[in-house]
């Protein structure tokens, strides 16, 4: 597994870091707000389960399974079933994502929660592509900015493998055929 990886972008220290910086930022943001976060399965689960640990305020969460990728390239169709979550009416979310790429899996998340009545409603990636954007979603709480390449671990995949790696890597374009 470790030998598909061309080279690590962020390690496991780089991680641990920014998340508690992002929690800290969350926490004082969301004071008195008891805030939903919920997380897009299942590329967010290692980032939502760190970043949870480190919010210090009353908060509740929540998962939703989201998938519009084949392989290396979003394919802009994406499936997503909001029917297990609570009531979003009045609630301060928090959208948790592994990565913001094109932009389309979290517009047409939120656009739906929107229409919900959720009271705020903001962003939170661990990951993100500016330059792959196809419209102009933004996250507010955004781990780190990464150039286009394509990359595994700390709950990212390829073809469901390397989400157990505990850093983030380049994965090696012969891997995937590029
Ligand atoms: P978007 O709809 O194009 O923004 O795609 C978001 C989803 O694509 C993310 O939640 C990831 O699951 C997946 N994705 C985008 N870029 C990468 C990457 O570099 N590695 C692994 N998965 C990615
Ligand atoms: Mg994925």
């Amino acid at each position: 597994m470790l030998e598909d990886i061309e080279k690590i972008i962020l390690t496991e220290e780089d991680l641990r870091v920014r998340i508690r910086e992002l929690a800290a930022e969350l926490s004082r943001d969301y004071e008195g707000k008891d805030p939903l976060f919920i997380g897009v399965l299942k590329g967010s689960y290692i980032f939502m389960a760190d970043l949870c640990k480190n919010v210090t305020i009353p908060c509740e969460m929540a998962f939703i399974t989201a998938s519009s990728y084949r392989g290396t390239q979003s394919s802009g169709n994406v499936r997503t079933d909001l029917n297990a979550l609570p009531p979003l009416a009045g609630r301060h979310v928090v959208l948790v994502e592994d990565i913001i790429d094109s932009g389309l899996t979290l517009k047409v998340i939120g656009d739906s929660m929107k229409s919900q009545g959720a009271a705020s409603l903001e962003i939170c990636a661990l990951l993100d592509k500016p330059s792959r954007r196809v419209n102009d979603l933004r996250g507010k709480y955004v781990g780190f900015a990464i150039p286009d390449e394509f990359v595994v671990g700390f709950g990212l995949d390829y073809r469901e493998h390397y989400r157990n790696l505990p850093f983030v890597g380049v994965l090696r374009p012969e891997i995937y055929g590029a």
